[in-house]
């Protein structure tokens, strides 16, 4: 018997400050249309020294997970490459903040931006040979490329927290995808940076490499086209990038199914533009956006295209389900949306520079303003302090 597997429930964490991208421009001397436009970002997500990987984590997975899942869940992958500890994985101290029970496994992976997909895949795996589990898969990080550099327009943070699942209410994936691994230098991050060095312009172009590479080698396996598809939704480090994805397969697509495919991809990218980058998160905050904002209908089939540099990509696919809409809060995460609270350019720098300070010291944290449910207290002994309201 052929077991459905896929994405029953979505949430997404943002912290409640943004940065306007017209502000950012006008203060590093350029033109505010190269970044709403040439790179396709309005706002980004900043980030309080009170939210971590995990503290967003646990406020995105806090919005799915009902009393009985949390009974239930018994396996949390986490992808990430912000993460807090070169040992202990962010996952061990999410499944505490949430109260899983002692006998869950719990563990981190990392491949750049790719690390979510590692997890669902890997959770949909699992999940077909046990089709009564459910596994909690998180995708949460923090951009940060540094002030007055030519990435600082793409930076952004939050999480997306997935409940995979047998019959699934939103997504069901379909059993083949297609992966490409290559070394490549085009963004890392040396264990002594907590900014990433990228080659930007580099890194754009391999995003573009593995994406026909992965595609193409999809088609080849099963069979499919252009005109099987309702949406691509892509991995959207800024949203130009997915939009120069798109470009170069709509030329394989009718007139007619290329403005379909061009409205899915503005609905998609809507939430994108207005937090910015989460790394390992991107592809599934755009996925819900298309959810949120687009003209689907069940059935429908769904292209995804994720990416992490270094480099690792995969094409997958899967089909929106008929009560897709019952797995996410809409008015909930439009009004986190809408609530939040644009900072200066000073404050943003500041903001950027209040990271726990590298040196282990003790230091307790300013609550300030940050009401989310998951915080981070501050750092004893070594240890961070997690704390719920
Ligand atoms: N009005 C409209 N558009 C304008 C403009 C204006 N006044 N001025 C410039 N532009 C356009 C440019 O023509 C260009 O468009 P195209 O790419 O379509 O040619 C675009 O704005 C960007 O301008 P530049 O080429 O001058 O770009 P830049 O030097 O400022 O750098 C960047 C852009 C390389 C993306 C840089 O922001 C960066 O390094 N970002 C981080 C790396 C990254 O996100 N890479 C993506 C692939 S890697 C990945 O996906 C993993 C991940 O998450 C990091």
């Amino acid at each position: 018997m052929t077991v459905t597997v896929g994405i029953d429930r979505l949430g997404f964490y943002t912290p409640q400050l943004y940065l306007d991208m017209t502000a950012l421009a006008l203060a590093r001397g350029e033109d505010p249309a190269k970044y709403h436009v040439g790179i396709g970002q309005d706002k980004q997500a900043v980030i309080p020294p009170t939210q971590d990987v995990v503290t967003m984590a646990a406020n995105a997975a806090t919005q799915i997970l009902t009393p009985a899942d949390l009974a239930d869940v018994k396996m949390v992958l986490f992808g990430t490459e912000s993460g807090i500890d070169n040992s202990k994985a962010t996952a061990v101290y999410l499944a505490h903040l949430l109260g899983l029970a002692p006998d869950t496994r719990a563990v981190e992976l990392k491949q750049a931006c790719y690390g979510a997909t590692a997890g669902l895949q890997l959770a949909a795996d699992y999940v077909r040979a046990r089709p009564a589990a459910k596994v909690l898969v998180i995708g949460a990080d923090i951009a940060r490329y540094g002030l007055r550099t030519a990435g600082e327009v793409t930076q952004g943070g939050g999480a997306v927290a997935m409940l995979v699942t047998a019959d699934p209410q939103i997504f069901a994936l379909d059993p083949i995808s297609t992966y490409h691994t290559a070394d490549v230098m085009d963004f890392w991050r040396p264990l002594d940076r907590t900014e990433a060095l990228v080659d930007g312009k580099y890194s754009t172009n391999v995003y573009l490499d593995f994406f026909k590479e992965t595609w193409t080698a999809y088609q080849h396996q099963t069979g499919r086209t252009i005109a099987d598809f309702a949406a691509m939704v892509f991995h959207l480090p800024f949203t130009k990038m997915g939009r120069k994805g798109l470009r170069q397969v709509l030329p394989e697509a009718t007139a007619a199914h290329q403005q379909e495919l061009t409205a899915a991809f503005e609905a998609s990218q809507l939430d994108n533009r207005n937090v910015g980058n989460l790394y390992t998160g991107s592809l599934y905050l755009s996925l819900l956006s298309l959810l949120r904002h687009g003209a689907l209908r069940a059935g429908d089939r769904l292209g995804c295209f994720s990416y992490g540099s270094g480099a690792e990509g995969e094409f997958y696919s899967g089909t929106v389900q008929p009560d897709y809409r019952r797995g996410f809060d809409d008015a909930a995460l439009t009004a986190m949306l809408t609530n939040r609270r644009a900072v200066s350019v000073a404050e943003y720098e500041s903001i950027f520079q209040q990271q726990l300070p590298n040196d282990g010291r003790d230091v307790q944290l300013p609550v300030g303003t940050d009401t989310a449910p998951f915080y981070l207290a501050g750092r004893q002994h070594q240890q961070r302090q997690y704390r719920r309201r």
